[in-house]
């Protein structure tokens, strides 16, 4: 048997366990139909807060409150939930953490592609045991969302978008009518309470406007934005790089807020195309510039300087990072992150070591 503490990336009920026990123990309010917890509980477990017993609940998600209630409302009707932004803005991750704590599964796990099968929405056979016995419920292979509508939990369908149309059709019954028939076995499944579908799309994929408008108006659909300000941006990397560091047994290393602060910075301006003072302009490369991947350009950097560096995170850790970040097309992005390096970065005085390793880190 493989403890929880082995996995590479154990799921949210399994790694928060101990908070979700403590929310039930807490939660006096009323409970949706087989709701493990009340919205009011889930939404602090989302945002984090402290319980009357003192146990501290870690926030999940910084932004603002409002989106995470119109979120767990929106679940607590007959709507499903539609998480709509761009890259790296937390969607997957709100998914996957709303799920654990109202069902108290994240893993009813539909992955969206252009090659998703219907099957991968209904159900699909055991092709053995449906020749030698025909079809019968033994043969049949439920899809993760036909096993949370039998079992009243929330399933999880990532990158709507991106799976094709008639496939999403599969998708109407199901939301509207909350049953999936199996014509093959002369019978259907009904939803039972508490089934609900959260959904994640891409502002960046095929167009939430690719959604035929039968299917748009079965999901409620919440837009989850970029950070707000430099500082909220900063907290959440520091928060989810701490977080990684411990799964990956990474050392807390000197610096590394300081780090932080510089990656978050360089990764606005660039974003925005101003510099965070206003006063001078700059272009924006091709990519998205995440915040997920401020987050992977720090945990890469602590790696670096715990191996190969002095056990301090020093600018030339995060510099080749960053480059790679921003530089997603090879030829327009790079013209976009010297001139960057040397109309903004070479300026600032107390960046002069981050300026020297990323014009290293260039050639
Ligand atoms: N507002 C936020 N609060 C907490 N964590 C955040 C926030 N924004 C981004 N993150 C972190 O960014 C990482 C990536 O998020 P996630 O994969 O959910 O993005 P996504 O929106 O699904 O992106 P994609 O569109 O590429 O699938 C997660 O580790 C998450 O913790
Ligand atoms: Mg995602």
């Amino acid at each position: 048997m493989t403890t929880d503490n082995e996995l590479l990336r154990p799921h949210a009920e399994q790694l928060y366990a101990a908070e979700l026990e403590a929310l039930t123990r807490n939660d006096s309010s009323a409970r949706p139909a087989s709701w493990l917890l009340s919205p009011s509980a889930v939404v602090t477990y989302l945002l984090g807060g402290s319980l009357d017993d003192g146990t501290v609940i870690t926030p999940k998600y910084i932004g603002p409150r409002r989106i995470m209630e119109v979120a767990v409302a929106t679940l607590a009707t007959d709507r499903a939930l539609l998480l709509l932004g761009v890259p790296g803005t937390a969607k997957t991750w709100v998914s996957e953490h709303l799920s654990a704590a109202i069902s108290g599964t994240s893993t009813l796990l539909v992955q969206g592609t252009a090659g998703t099968p219907e099957e991968a929405i209904r159900y699909g056979w055991n092709y053995a045991r449906l020749i030698a016995e025909g079809p019968s419920t033994e043969a049949l292979v439920p899809s993760p969302i036909m096993i949370a509508m039998q079992q009243g939990k929330i399933a999880r369908l990532e990158e709507l978008t991106r799976i094709p149309s008639d496939v999403q059709d599969a998708l109407i019954t199901i939301l509207s009518e909350k049953t999936l028939p199996v014509p093959e076995l002369g019978m259907e499944v009904q939803a039972t309470k508490g089934f609900s579908v959260i959904a994640t799309a891409n502002d960046r994929d095929r167009g939430v406007n690719d959604l035929s408008s039968a299917l748009r108006r079965r999901f409620n659909t919440v837009v989850l934005p970029l950070p707000a300000s430099a500082d909220e941006e900063v907290s959440i990397v520091t928060q989810r790089v701490a977080a990684l560091g411990k799964t990956l047994e990474l050392p807390d290393l000197p610096t590394a807020a300081d780090e932080i602060r510089r990656v978050v910075t360089v990764f606005r301006e660039l974003r925005s195309g101003v510099t965070e003072d206003g006063r001078a302009k700059v272009k924006t490369p091709s990519g998205t510039l995440s915040t997920a991947e401020a987050i992977s350009v720090i945990t890469h950097g602590i790696a670096m300087s715990a191996h190969f560096g002095d056990g301090v995170l020093r600018p030339a850790d995060v510099a080749a990072g960053i480059a790679g970040a921003v530089i997603k097309d090879p030829s327009a992005d790079a013209v976009v992150w010297t001139e960057y390096l040397e109309s903004v970065v070479r300026e600032r005085a107390d960046w002069a070591d981050f300026y020297r390793a990323a014009r290293s880190a260039l050639s």
